[in-house]
């Protein structure tokens, strides 16, 4: 994507990490959307003393969009992605990470992944290939 926006994007969720709630796993990550308005939403893990309730960065962020009235899948889609760690492994998106913001951004869009490997850049439908639709919604 446009050079200058990612930046923006990836220094969003950079800038996101401070608010994250791992004090669990101690591995903080940051997430930032970039709406179909021009919006940045970010997000962060929040985690819970009952481990299993716990929720990813990609999550909060896309559930924090929609309750902003900011995100729709047919009028106004994600546009760009980006999900920071400082933490030593790559913030990979996971499986149901991945199938939630397909929900919301179609399989061309970027999603740029920054943290201990440097910036890598892939689409979203390299991410999760054949991800779930319902037939005809
Ligand atoms: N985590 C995310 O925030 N996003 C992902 O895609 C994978 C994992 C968080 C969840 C948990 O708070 C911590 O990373 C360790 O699993």
């Amino acid at each position: 994507m446009d050079g200058e926006r990612g930046r923006a994007l990836v220094e969003a969720a950079r800038e996101g990490i401070a608010r994250a709630y791992a004090p669990y796993s101690e591995y903080r990550v940051g997430a930032a959307l970039l709406t179909a308005d021009d919006s940045i939403v970010t997000g962060v893990n929040v985690e819970n003393a009952s481990y299993g309730l716990s929720v990813c960065a990609e999550r909060t962020a896309v559930f924090a969009a929609r309750a902003r009235g900011l995100v729709d899948p047919r009028s106004s889609p994600l546009r760009a992605i980006a999900i920071h760690s400082p933490g030593p492994a790559m913030p990979w998106p996971c499986g149901a990470c991945r199938q939630v913001l397909r929900e919301f951004a179609g399989p061309s869009v970027p999603v740029l992944i920054d943290g201990s490997e440097g910036t890598v850049e892939m689409t979203l439908g390299e991410l999760l290939p054949r991800a779930f639709h319902l037939e005809g919604r």
